[in-house]
């Protein structure tokens, strides 16, 4: 047994991971000017930060991967610790060189770390890949990212030691660029592969003497350079990859990219989307075959819609999950529901937060629903409130029919029985029980139980008056004639 563990622990050991990455998501955003760190902006529906986590989990396991937190560190750890990352905090942020010497602990075990930019979110794993086999085969020190943009400007300029050489001699930003520095397109993605000895050997060289009087990380190829460390570059082919979020304009861009790269996915998995680029369809949502997404169709979080099924415009589902066949009328909101196959909903439903719609069912104009279950077949067509409710199988809710769920301190429970139905304008005080195959007479305020199979008439009864409206315009007549 002993000998067994203690083989294992040795293999362990021969096999600890020699490569981490470390994600730079300290930083503010300042010219975001928002009240929310820049990391946790949302594209395509998620925070930004969370897709480099992901991509980057792709490639070492979470306990490699170090994110470096400090404006509002607590909300971003929050957000994305369940990750399984582990963070490090800068609790001054004094820039991306600053970033990696407050990691310095954390990293001393490994060999080689890559470092990403935690608000650069289209980056792939198999380019990190391709930078970090570069970095390996050049026996480089500090191996940068770069790619081509037709629009450089924000970024920092790759000067390289001559045109053809892969080595790099510095990086410089763009404010300190000279005119025909900003000419150059190539640009510092801010992904890096650095040797971990060797940046910590000379990172201390690292000076502040720049526009922001930050450490800038982009110094390292300087830094690295005079102390005749090898500094090279790899150009990514795909240029978009390494786009990033400093601004509005750049996160709005990087949502409708993602949006529609969202959208012809799920086309090229069988669904159709009219006039994709004004869908909203968030990351995870997942759509089945032959199902019809009309224009102006908002899809967010957690969402799964079921084939062969058409959703109309301007409708705004939310962590929804929808059967095959089921018809989504024009101008629906849905949030954390359930609807069951071939169940027509809408035009103007709005589903509260538990409504499950069982099959066939309809849910008509103005109906508004929270934590109920229609059951299958069953009908509440028009405007109509069901809180806290169960409903059975084919029962029919008049139009205008109202549960009273809620005294002004509780809530409480209306149930309504398969096959009742219950007529216009009725209102039903609850706790109530609607037995099975009962009726319940229009505008009645319904408020003790109702039996099976009876009829409840709960409301005054009608008295008619004959003549009485001929009396009245007579006597009126007569008052005006009285006057003039
Ligand atoms: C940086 C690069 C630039 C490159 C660009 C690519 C520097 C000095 N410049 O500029 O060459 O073209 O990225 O997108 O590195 N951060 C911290 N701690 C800090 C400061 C920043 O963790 O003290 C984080 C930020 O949260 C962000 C990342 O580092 O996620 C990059 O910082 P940012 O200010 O966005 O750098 P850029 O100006 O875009
Ligand atoms: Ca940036």
């Amino acid at each position: 047994m002993t000998k067994t563990s203690a083989k294992n622990s040795s293999f362990s050991t021969a096999r600890s991971p020699r490569l981490a990455i470390a994600i730079m998501a300290a930083g503010k955003g300042t010219r975001l000017k928002s009240r929310h760190p820049k990391v946790l902006h949302e594209v395509g529906g998620k925070p930004i930060l969370a897709y480099v986590i992901a991509t980057a989990a792709r490639v070492v396991p979470p306990k490699d991967i170090f994110v470096i937190i400090g404006h509002e560190a607590d909300r971003v750890r929050a957000a994305v610790g369940d990750s399984g990352v582990q963070f490090v905090l800068q609790a001054e942020q004094r820039g991306t060189g600053h970033a990696l010497l407050v990691a310095r602990e954390a990293l001393s075990p490994y060999d080689r770390v890559i470092v990403l930019s935690g608000d650069a979110p289209l980056i792939t794993a198999e380019t990190i890949q391709k930078l970090s086999a570069f970095h390996a085969s050049q026996k480089a020190t500090m191996t940068l990212l770069s790619a081509d943009l037709a629009d450089p400007s924000g970024y920092g300029r790759v000067i390289r030691k001559n045109a053809k050489s892969t080595e790099v001699r510095a990086i410089v930003e763009e404010k300190a660029a000279s005119t025909p520095q900003k000419k150059i397109r190539e640009i510092n993605s801010g992904f890096y592969a650095f040797s971990v000895p060797a940046l910590y050997a000379h990172i201390g060289e690292l000076k502040t003497d720049n526009a922001h009087r930050e450490y800038y990380l982009t110094d390292m190829a300087a830094v690295l350079g005079r102390g005749r460390q090898k500094v090279v570059a790899i150009k990514t082919p795909h240029a978009a990859e390494v786009l990033g979020t400093n601004t509005r304009a750049e996160i709005v861009d990087l949502d409708a990219r993602l949006r529609l790269a969202k959208c012809n996915q799920l086309m090229e998995e069988g669904v159709t989307i009219f006039y994709p680029q004004t869908c909203v369809i968030d990351n995870a949502v997942e759509i089945g075959p032959d199902t019809v997404i009309e224009p102006f169709v908002q899809l967010r979080g957690k969402t799964k819609i079921g084939s062969d099924c058409r959703i109309r415009s301007y409708s705004v589902i939310q962590n929804t999950e929808i059967g095959d066949g089921v018809v989504v009328l024009p101008g629906c909101v849905m949030d954390d529901s359930r609807i069951a196959r071939n169940a027509i909903v809408g035009p103007y439903s709005r589903l509260r937060p538990g409504s499950d719609i069982g099959e066939g069912a309809h849910l008509g104009n103005f109906v508004e629903t929270k934590k109920i279950k229609l059951g299958k077949g069953s009908k509440a067509n028009h405007l109509t409130y069901l809180g806290d409710t169960e409903i059975g199988e084919g029962v029919n809710v008049g139009a205008g029919t109202i549960t009273c769920n809620y005294d002004g301190v509780h809530k409480h429970k209306t149930v309504i029985e398969d096959g009742a139905f219950i007529g216009s304008d009725s209102t039903l005080v609850a706790p109530v029980r609607i037995g099975r195959g009962s009726y319940i007479a229009a505008a009645s305020c319904i408020t003790e139980d109702v039996p099976a199979d009876s009829l409840a008439v709960g409301r005054a009864r009608q008295t008619v008056k004959e003549g009485w409206a001929r009396e009245k315009r007579a006597a009126n007549a007569a008052q005006k004639a009285k006057q003039s």
